[in-house]
């Protein structure tokens, strides 16, 4: 169904995705003027962005079609051509390994840090009932307040810190108000008990209790270079984990498909870079997402596991035509499966960002696209793109101007 999906037209591929019970034209609206104007302040118009899907992720037997906002030309074709290559090895493999939201309150220099530690240490069940009293709604839901944690903090010379962490199952909200919302009656009520004041309470953005991982094993021969990749395709990931140079690029590429699936579903984008980049410091330098090995038959392994604290309702999601299209389009049932497709596109960008590195370079791939769309810039028709493309690749410089020539050449218009 999805077979050269790419070479289609925009209409055909949109009837493609009817077919496949993923578009709903009503949903393929701009974001009207009433709806911008009440979600920001001073708003003047809409910024748009370019929203593709890539098909053919086999996750946990499952088909699924990526919605993804993206401005980068390379990034949907990479995400398809390794949802590809994993499909013909069985998939990916996805399971959520926990889904809480923490939040902590902070209190500076308290006069008796022991006595609060023990009292929220012994206090769960009143501390939670303050919690749930101040957002019911999600106990209905079958969440709430989960677990109680206390830190005390000493620094010589500077401020000392006790910090309460609220850890709360949201179901399937990313969970930011109704966190705030119960951090703040649990600090009010703290600070009455104890006749001191909390600095702040508030959540955390590095959500290690909202953790998912996806993998996939892949046999070399269905890879081009299949004699020498799976060496290489490790050797990228040790190089990732010795110098932080180039785990900021490999985990850049990573999010290169995970923010365009965030911003497609109408998630908080900001608060899963915070996520990702502090997690992967977590012990001390900087740490590649994926990690790539050898099994003994020689297949490739290759996995990644981060944090994922996005939500299935509420944000924009409720009044975004174009984010419910996203959901459409992705089919995922509720916030956990959103995060294992996230995760799985994670681990498929930064699969096809290091197979191109360490065989044909990241150039020639670029450079095909980027012919393409000078290619279109310069008229050139559906039925000559191909030969068009190929053409202009071959040509030095690779330009407009040598796109037009080609182009008149081949629609006879010159
Ligand atoms: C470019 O947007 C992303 C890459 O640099 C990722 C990587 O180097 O792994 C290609």
């Amino acid at each position: 169904m999805y077979t050269k999906f790419y070479k289609k037209d925009i209409a055909a591929r949109k009837a493609v995705l009817a077919q496949d019970h993923r578009y709903d034209e009503s949903l393929d609206t701009p974001l009207p003027e009433s709806v911008y104007d009440n979600m920001i302040e001073n708003a003047i118009t809409a910024y748009e962005l370019p929203m593709g899907v890539a098909p053919g992720f086999l996750i946990n037997g499952k088909d699924v079609v990526m919605a993804m906002v993206t401005e980068e030309p390379s990034v949907i074709a990479a995400a398809s051509n390794a949802a590809k290559i994993f499909q013909r090895n069985g998939g990916i493999t996805s399971h959520v390994e926990s889904r809480f939201m923490r939040g902590q309150i902070a209190f500076a220099n308290p006069k008796n840090p022991q006595e609060m530690m023990e009292f929220v240490e012994n206090n769960f069940s009143e501390l939670q009932h303050i919690a749930h009293t101040a957002y019911p709604s999600i106990v209905k839901r079958g969440g709430g307040l989960h677990k109680i944690e206390t830190k005390y903090v000493m620094n010589p010379d500077k401020t000392h810190f006790l910090i309460v962490y609220l850890i709360v199952d949201t179901q399937e909200a990313m969970g930011a108000n109704m966190m705030n919302t119960m951090l703040e009656a649990v600090k009010s009520y703290l600070a009455e008990t104890f006749a001191t004041e909390a600095l702040m309470g508030i959540l955390s953005n590095l959500t290690t209790e909202s953790v998912v991982h996806a993998s996939v094993r892949l046999n070399p021969d269905t890879l081009k270079h299949s004699d020498l990749i799976a060496s290489r395709i490790k050797q990228a990931s040790d190089l990732a984990m010795v110098d932080p140079y180039r785990a900021a690029t490999h985990n850049k590429g990573i999010m290169n498909g995970i923010d365009a699936v965030v911003l497609a579903s109408g998630n908080d984008w900001r608060a899963i870079e915070a996520a990702v980049h502090s997690y992967a410091s977590l012990s001390g330098t900087y740490q590649p997402l994926t990690k790539w090995s050898i099994a003994d038959n020689g297949d490739i392994l290759g996995s990644i596991t981060l944090p994922m604290p996005i939500g299935a309702v509420g944000g924009s999601m409720g009044i975004h035509p174009k984010a419910q299209l996203a959901r459409k389009i992705m089919k995922f049932e509720n916030a956990q499966d959103l995060m294992m497709m996230i995760a799985s596109v994670g681990l498929a960008q930064n699969f096809a960002a290091i197979y191109a590195l360490t065989t044909d370079g990241i150039q020639k791939g670029h450079m095909a696209l980027h012919a393409r769309s000078l290619a279109l810039q310069a008229g050139a028709l559906a039925e000559h793109l191909d030969a068009i493309v190929t053409e202009l690749t071959q040509t030095q410089p690779m330009n407009l101007e040598a796109a037009h020539k080609i182009v008149s050449k081949y629609e006879g218009r010159e």
